[in-house]
């Protein structure tokens, strides 16, 4: 993998700390190439099916703007289908719900939904995002629209999300103070499925206190082959079906760069209530952007109407449960790795592990760790996401937690494995 071809070139402003350590870490020539197990990237797995298509012909007019903010309109139509089909929703898409395409990542239209529920600004009380940590960049993204970010800690033994924690931060509102509750429940880092008990409780406990509500499917279809991706989406149309008047606003985000590798392309599924969509399409979005990057549009509907597509992901579960087997195994037989230390997980790109016992007491453990161990090996793992530098107004502790992308060829994630056990670095260190 030719890094510099994707790394912000040396010189240029970043903010990106690891475009700086990689070329740090190349221009010292080392006798090795890095191996990145950060974000959650690979540059080299993109369905193939899916760039096949891209490599076709498409039509003449996808080069061009198309005259809706919904994506393009045969995307659009088979993204109606798709999110049907796979959350097994029970209504009809146009009426109980709408589904339009993304187009520049659905980090984008998380923003654009915080933007909306904020507009116009509150400026006498700052809405409230209610995100569970460690989690995904939620907090950022809030917080640049304006919110007050409220953490709220996952419990440290199981990482399910504390309802106690939930109910007194929903009681703590102020009357009339806005309030967004973010439900990722194949949870990026700890890649454990968030039971569906628990997600039914926390959309009705925001329901009731009229929180409006982010659900982020990221990870939907990245599960391991035996178990049933906890289905937020369909709960959610299941409890608002009950209270027809007076639902507050909802959307639910569902990246498909994630399950098809295809990061790069920014396409997703945004489904919400159709008034939602339609302002936070026609309206929000329309502030910013119009709809861009249609021949991948193009390329996606094909890709999702091929079976191929639903066979692609059959086998990507299987690998990705194989991983896990395997990294675990390395953990407990080669770096001397304790049961309960690490966290397999069954969904997601991730898993999650303690560093060395050694490295505990020093003041950013994880952080030191990560980058010794980038130094003495070339492999580079991830902090949780939303690690407390990034967050503002963080309220829970640092973890001593790193999380490992397992989104790389086995053979790839061993070489990292046997790199750090040739170092030395064990559980025991
Ligand atoms: C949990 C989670 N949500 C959302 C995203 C953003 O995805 P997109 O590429 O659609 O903006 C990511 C990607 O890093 C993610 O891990």
């Amino acid at each position: 993998m030719d890094f510099t071809k994707v790394l912000s070139s040396p010189g240029l402003p970043t903010r990106f700390s690891e475009a700086e350590l990689l070329h740090g870490y190349l221009n010292s020539e080392p006798a090795r190439e890095p191996i990145y197990l950060s974000l959650g990237e690979t540059w080299t797995e993109a369905a193939p099916g899916l760039t096949r298509v891209l490599a076709s012909p498409l039509p003449t007019h996808s080069h061009g703007y198309v005259v809706t903010q919904y994506g393009l309109p045969r995307l659009q139509l088979v993204l109606r289908t798709y999110i049907k089909r796979t959350h097994d929703l029970r209504g009809e898409p146009g009426e109980d719900f709408e589904v339009a395409a993304s187009c520049a990542g659905t980090r984008n239209a998380m923003f654009d939904f915080a933007r909306m529920l904020n507009s116009p600004p509150d400026h006498q009380t700052a809405p409230v995002a209610l995100v569970f940590s460690p989690g995904w960049d939620y907090a950022s993204v809030f917080a640049s629209a304006g919110y007050r970010v409220q953490h709220l800690p996952l419990s440290p033994q199981t990482s399910y999300p504390s309802m106690a924690h939930l109910r007194e931060a929903l009681d703590g509102l102020q009357p009339a103070q806005r309030a967004v509750l973010v439900i990722n429940a194949q949870h990026n880092p700890t890649a454990i499925n968030w039971r569906a008990d628990d997600v039914r409780q926390m959309i009705r406990a925001a329901l009731a206190a009229g929180a409006a509500i982010l659900i982020d499917d990221a990870y939907f279809a990245v599960h391991n082959p035996d178990i049933e991706p906890t289905n937020a989406l369909r709960i959610l149309l299941e409890e608002t079906a009950k209270h027809p008047a007076g639902t507050p606003p909802w959307l639910a985000v569902r990246s498909l760069g994630k399950q098809f590798h295809c990061n790069g392309w920014g396409i997703g599924a945004v489904t919400g209530p159709p008034a939602v969509i339609d302002q936070l399409m026609n309206t929000t979005q329309f502030q910013r952007s119009f709809i861009s990057a249609v021949p991948l549009q193009e390329a996606m509907a094909s890709w999702l109407q091929d079976p191929q597509s639903d066979a692609y992901l059959a086998a990507m579960r299987q690998q990705y449960a194989d991983k896990r087997i395997h990294v675990a195994r390395f953990f407990v037989d080669r770096l001397g790795y304790p049961e309960g230390t690490f966290q397999t997980g069954e969904c997601t790109s991730y898993l999650r592990f303690q560093i060395p016992r050694p490295y505990w007491h020093h003041p950013d453990a994880a952080a030191f760790f990560r980058m010794e161990c980038f130094r003495r090996t070339g492999v580079l793992f991830g902090l949780d996401p939303g690690h407390l530098d990034d967050m503002p107004h963080a309220a829970i502790q640092p973890t001593f937690h790193l999380r490992m992308f397992i989104g790389p060829p086995i053979p790839v994630l061993t070489d990292a494995l046997e790199r750090l056990a040739q170092a030395g670095i064990t559980f025991a260190d």
